[in-house]
């Protein structure tokens, strides 16, 4: 069975592309609802891509099925950045990588970051002035990037991290233009980003390769940062650990994965925080009630209550990672239709979480829907803003653990304000959802 499903009409090239480019987030959104559960896009004479909204068929891709996907596109130009780790790598390899680092990531190992979380932000702080007005996506960039970095290595190698930053920066545009462009430049030709990226991963590879090594000079002091982690993970099965080199894979993917998407987490937060001050008021209160004024640690984060519904609450509306793409390896059939070699699926956190069918006033921020029991009575994939199967987000716990923590030790000192009232900010679809030319705020201090 095949069945026909619909999408819009294109122009005869390029087919839908250059309006899905225009304004993606409305455009994916609209045809969703006029087209219903299977969207078919045409990107050109040949590409076929299919946005699905069903929960179920979103399941069989990312679960049941999965075996008959590959990440697609966007992300395998991100090879460039971070080789064959677990974000890139595929099968096997992907299996075996994921049960070496699964316990890295385990929820009672991560709670000794939360410290480093904590002190990182109050680092932040001592920078910042009453009154003053910063841009506080960058803010949050550099902590985030701050934070992963110690977790990482253990320790501030501030000199290293200001170089690993400013790589990684280079990195993460080079592979958001390449995901997006027509064009595909070989790194061989020398173009002014070309030879940008490639100074700047020789650079980063140094730099990581000479901490690779002291990790294993140092490799018995019972260190826990994560670089020691990955040091030491064996095998169940041969005994074996991972190559310098896959070391390498996997700390760059960890850099990539894990730092744009909780900065962006944290500016919308605080984009939502200044838009609604009622929200903001409930959510002083909590952090009075249980911290007393004092710093919160790892172990206040499950009592942060209403701090960690602002953080659901954020993910769903501004969905760091918008959309999974995969494409079809080998003929596969969903909901009754056969997709074929070479097809794109798309899935899309944007779409979904803001689909009146599973939320009441989908698009209004309201914290408290997550109070009760939302998350029981909606599908899996109506709210999935880690992914899901076997590729979930290995992060997830300590995202949302830096999340809580972030906003707790930043708002028990200050309220951020939008620089201009009415000041809207448009979320630009990238690699990640961000937010577009920044997030300029003014500081007021608490007393
Ligand atoms: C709010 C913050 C974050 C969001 C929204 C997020 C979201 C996601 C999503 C949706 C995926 C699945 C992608 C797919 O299936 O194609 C993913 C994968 C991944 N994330 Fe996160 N992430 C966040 C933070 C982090 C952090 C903090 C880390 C690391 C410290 C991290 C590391 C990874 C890795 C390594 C993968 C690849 C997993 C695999 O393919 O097996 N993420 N993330």
């Amino acid at each position: 069975m095949n069945l026909t499903v619909s999408g819009p009409k294109g122009l005869p090239i390029s087919g839908n592309l250059l309006a899905f480019r225009r304004d993606t987030l409305h455009y994916i959104q609209k045809m969703a609802r006029e087209y219903g559960e299977v969207v078919h896009f045409r990107f050109g004479p040949k590409r076929h891509v299919y946005l699905l909204t069903n929960p179920d068929q979103i399941k069989e891709v990312l679960v049941t099925k999965q075996a008959h996907f590959r990440k697609a596109k966007g992300l395998q130009v991100a090879r460039a950045v971070v080789g064959d780790g677990i974000l890139t790598s595929e099968g096997e390899k992907h299996m075996r990588q994921r049960r070496l680092m699964q316990p890295a990531f385990h929820r009672d190992r991560i709670k000794e970051y939360g410290q480093v979380m904590v002190r990182q932000t109050v680092d932040l702080m001592e920078e910042w002035k009453d009154g003053e007005i910063r841009d506080i996506h960058h803010d949050m960039m550099k902590v985030t990037l701050a934070i992963i970095t110690e977790t990482m290595f253990g320790k501030t190698v501030k000199e290293e991290a200001d170089k690993i930053g400013q790589a990684i920066d280079v990195g993460l545009k080079y592979v958001s233009n390449k995901a997006t462009s027509f064009i595909d430049i070989p790194l061989s030709v020398p173009t002014k980003s070309n030879r940008e990226f490639v100074d700047s991963s020789e650079v980063l590879d140094k730099t990581i390769y000479d901490l690779i090594e002291e990790g294993r000079k140092n490799e018995s002091k019972g260190r826990t940062d994560l670089l020691s982690m990955l040091l030491m993970a064996r095998d169940e099965d041969d005994g074996k650990g991972m190559t310098d080199e896959q070391v390498r894979d996997e700390v760059m993917t960890i850099f990539v994965a894990g730092h744009e998407t909780t900065a962006n987490t944290m500016s919308w937060i605080f984009y939502l925080l200044a838009t609604h001050p009622e929200v903001e008021q409930k959510l002083h209160e909590e952090l009075e009630a249980v911290l007393e004024g004092r710093l919160p640690t790892a172990e206040d984060v499950p009592k942060l209550v209403y701090a960690n519904q602002i953080v659901q609450e954020t993910l769903r509306l501004y969905p760091a990672a918008w959309t999974i793409n995969r494409e079809v390896a080998e003929q596969v059939e969903i909901g009754g239709h056969v997709y074929e070699p070479g097809d794109t699926l798309m899935i899309s956190q944007y779409v979904m979480h803001r689909d009146p069918r599973y939320y009441d006033e989908p698009e209004r921020f309201m914290p408290e829907r997550f109070a009760g029991d939302l998350l029981k009575r909606i599908p899996a994939f109506a709210y999935f803003p880690f992914g899901g199967g076997p590729r979930i987000c290995i992060g997830n716990n300590f995202a949302l653990m830096e999340a809580a923590l972030l906003l707790a030790t930043i708002a028990q000192r200050y309220r951020l304000h939008l620089k201009e009232p009415g000041q809207v900010v448009e979320p630009e679809p990238l690699v990640t959802l961000r937010p577009k030319n920044g997030l300029p705020m003014r500081l007021e201090k608490r007393s």
